[in-house]
């Protein structure tokens, strides 16, 4: 066949291809098998070279006008199948449909539990305060009274860097940056990650969280320590929560004490949760030590104060125990029978889920939200 015959063919069967294409794969199909890299209208270019010189205007322009039809053709073929496709009901957008819900994130419990902890400090008039998790070793330990014999260091053995700092084994080093930049009255709490070397095992890791408080000012006493507390305790668990306290020791607080919570779980009865103690331990604490306001240079003559620091992991779990049992009061039709489960005085706990849910269908006997921190009526 002549090669302008060919060029015609070629261009006739496109068209009647196109014309009864329903979908753009047969579209494709005739572009692949037309201009495509293997196609008929493609393979005919290196034939155009052996045209004899007189025939070459001709036939150029033939191959031409042949190569913008083909274009021409595919383009509207290819418009025309894609309106079809969309008047297709199985293919068409319904925008009356509800839309796809983006995954929504969440704060981290532990955010969630140093935010909310700090909230009610500010309402107590504390300002939240950060320090930095690689310390010097004067603010971690020299200046808490702890200097390089003190035995309490190895007890809170860390991370050393060459230049001599260290990662933070506790919060506490906030206060000697507060106390040394600031003088007396002062009142802080500082949220934040802390490391020990310690043998990692189910209540251990690299890291932990806490939360320091401190509060200078005259005539600060241990009574304020404790209502600070308790203060905090019946904001942050409900209004019946007792504090205890024992003594302990600390090297930068003199008295120092260990503080419990009565258990959330059990109201104090004893349970798993507090190995039948009826208590929780949640923070160390204590009138801060004369010798650590000497080494920030205020003068313990004239002022003193308290401090404390709690561990978040720790009342993030009871938190977290919290919602978990809400949660499951409204799933579960009360099939609560381990030997465990049945010490637990859930009474009180029922109580005390629906206070914090500020839940309004406790005669119903199910919770409106699986989260009551959530709910929790005039807070976040
Ligand atoms: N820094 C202590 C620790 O990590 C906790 C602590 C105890 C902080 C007593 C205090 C305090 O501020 O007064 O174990």
């Amino acid at each position: 066949m002549e090669l302008l015959e060919q060029i015609q063919a070629i261009v006739k069967d496109a068209a009647e291809a196109l014309a009864a294409a329903k979908d753009a794969a047969a579209v494709e199909a005739v572009r692949a098998k037309t201009i495509g890299r293997n196609g008929s209208f493609t393979a005919l270019g290196p034939l155009m070279g052996k045209v004899p010189p007189e025939d070459k205007p001709k036939m150029g322009r033939a191959f031409n006008e042949a190569k913008q039809e083909l274009a021409k053709l595919l383009e509207e073929a290819k418009d025309r199948v894609a309106a079809s496709e969309g008047a297709d009901p199985a293919k068409m957008l319904d925008v009356t449909l509800p839309g796809r819900k983006a995954p929504a994130g969440r704060k981290h419990p532990l955010t969630q539990t140093m935010e909310e902890c700090c909230n009610i400090f500010r309402r107590m008039g504390f300002v939240a305060t950060s320090g930095p998790e690689i310390e010097k070793v004067f603010n971690n330990f020299d200046a808490l009274n702890a200097p390089a014999d003190h035995p309490s260091r190895s007890a809170q053995d860390t991370f050393y860097f060459e230049d001599g700092r260290l990662l933070r084994s506790h919060t506490s080093p906030v206060q000697v940056r507060t106390m040394l930049s600031k003088k007396p009255p002062v009142r802080i709490v500082a949220p934040g990650r802390c490391f020990r070397r310690d043998t990692p095992d189910a209540t251990h890791g690299v890291h932990f969280h806490q939360i320091e408080g401190l509060y200078i000012d005259t005539n600060v006493s241990m009574a304020d320590l404790k209502s600070t507390l308790l203060a905090f305790a019946s904001e942050f668990f409900g209004p019946d929560i007792k504090v205890r306290m024992r003594p302990s020791f600390f090297p930068f607080t003199e008295p120092s004490v260990e503080c419990d919570f009565t258990c959330v779980m059990c109201g104090g009865k004893g349970c798993p949760v507090c190995k039948n103690s009826g208590w929780i331990e949640c923070a160390g604490a204590g009138m801060v030590n004369p010798n650590v306001l000497r080494n920030v240079g205020y003068d313990p003559e004239t002022c003193q104060g308290f401090a404390f620091g709690m561990g978040i992991y720790r009342l993030t779990m009871i938190n977290i125990a919290l919602r978990t049992f809400v949660f499951s009061l409204k799933t579960t039709s009360g099939s609560w029978n381990s030997s465990e489960e049945r010490q637990v005085n859930y009474e009180n706990l029922i109580e005390l889920a629906f206070r914090l849910c500020g839940c309004e269908y406790r005669s119903h006997g199910a919770c409106c939200d699986p989260d009551p921190r959530r709910n929790r009526s005039g807070r976040n």
